[in-house]
């Protein structure tokens, strides 16, 4: 098993009964993951991994991204622009602060 250094946490807007109902869902999370899927392996960034995760409570600024360990909140990662500044940004070693959540 590999454990990434870095873990990226999508919100899919998933509800206990497995249903994605919530805001991020309907911004068009879920479409988001293949193109992080690739991105990260385009940039090898073999340590990174991302998964989808239920809501995480912060829907009004949505769809959300948290990247652990280091913690960074992310809001309105909605569109490959917003995704590829957040990866360059952690490749580069900081935070998009633009995308933050404060
Ligand atoms: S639905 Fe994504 S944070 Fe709530």
């Amino acid at each position: 098993m590999i454990k990434p250094d870095k873990h990226l946490f999508l919100c899919g807007s998933f509800r206990v009964s497995g249903e994605p109902q919530g805001v991020c869902y309907k911004k068009g999370a879920l479409n988001m993951i293949q193109y992080i899927e690739s991105e990260l392996v385009e940039r090898g960034m073999k340590d990174a991994a991302v998964s989808i995760t239920g809501c995480l409570k912060a829907c009004d600024r949505g769809p959300i991204m948290v990247i652990y360990p280091d913690n960074y909140w992310y809001g309105g990662v909605e569109s490959e622009d917003v995704v590829d500044e957040i990866l360059d940004a952690l490749e580069e070693g900081r935070e998009a602060e633009k995308y933050i959540l404060k």
